[in-house]
């Protein structure tokens, strides 16, 4: 086969670079590339099929070394066709479900789901909420599948857009319920909870404990200090580009799986029942 010269460029693609968790993802990404003098080809796909087609093809067609996909809306077939029979290397993370034939890196989903469970549980919570995006990507369920695990009936589910917007939208919803607890399942859904309680004059947490999922930066910042459950998300960057640049080095290696640990961080959004 051909021998290429080095482009020394990656393609990132993210499914919504405005969320805080995806630039501190490319963020991670781009210090481990930075340090093996690469740089990252940056495409936000939405969750637009066509974009995401037509990025893979222009991104191979300028010569990037490799891929990092964190976007869901990519087949298996066009991994096939776009990836593997060019011998692109590539690894898959986040949105996008494992394939079994490449590397890839998560965090531990599930486990998720069931800490921000048990720690309303352990709050007296009875009834609750859980916030989910229209369409459900295969981490995401992963998490809601672990909460559901422990709550059961005993939990409304509302879905809406997996954003700010999306979480204030849900709140008309939530206040018809026996609720006393909401589980939003991104950082970002639970910011827009906030803003959408504050409207109609309801307290986070003396009303309603809300507990999000991320640990994105501002969960720190925001008034109450946001309970939430964190990735380890500019590491998960740097490994993924560690990943894949290993991979470069040496396309005969054996497939990697790495799987990082999720853990409860307890701040005063969440209270006792
Ligand atoms: O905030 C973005 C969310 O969607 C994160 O929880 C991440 O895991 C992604 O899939």
């Amino acid at each position: 086969r051909m021998i290429m010269k080095e482009s020394k460029t990656i393609g990132v693609m993210v499914p919504d670079i405005t969320n805080p968790f995806f630039s501190t993802l490319v963020r991670g990404i781009e210090d481990v590339l930075y340090q093996d003098n690469f740089i990252p080809m940056l495409c936000n796909i939405d969750k637009d099929y066509m974009k995401e087609n037509n990025a893979l093809e222009e991104l191979s067609r300028r010569g990037v070394d490799g891929f990092i996909i964190a976007t869901s809306a990519i087949s298996n077939e066009d991994i096939d066709l776009f990836l593997r029979k060019n011998d692109h290397p590539f690894i898959i993370l986040d949105q996008k479900s494992f394939e079994e034939e490449s590397d890839t890196i998560g965090t531990d989903d599930f486990t998720g789901g069931e800490l921000a469970a048990n720690h309303l549980k352990e709050l007296g919570h009875k009834k609750v909420v859980v916030i989910v995006p229209h369409k459900m990507t295969t981490n995401i369920n992963r998490r809601f599948e672990g909460f559901m695990s422990i709550y059961g009936d005993d939990a409304t589910v509302i879905s809406t857009a997996l954003s700010k917007q999306g979480g204030k939208d849900s709140v008309s919803e939530i206040v018809k319920t026996p609720a006393t607890a909401v589980f939003a399942i991104n950082d970002e859904l639970a910011f827009g909870l906030y803003l959408g309680f504050r409207e109609i004059g309801k307290r986070v947490p003396e009303d309603y404990s809300v507990i999000g999922y991320d640990n994105i930066e501002m969960s720190e910042y925001v008034t109450p200090a946001l309970t939430t459950v964190a990735q380890p998300i500019v590491e998960l960057g740097q490994t993924a580009a560690e990943m894949l640049l290993t991979r470069i080095k040496d396309p005969k290696l054996a497939w990697q799986h790495t799987k990082l640990p999720v853990k409860l961080i307890k701040r005063f959004s969440t209270t006792h029942a």
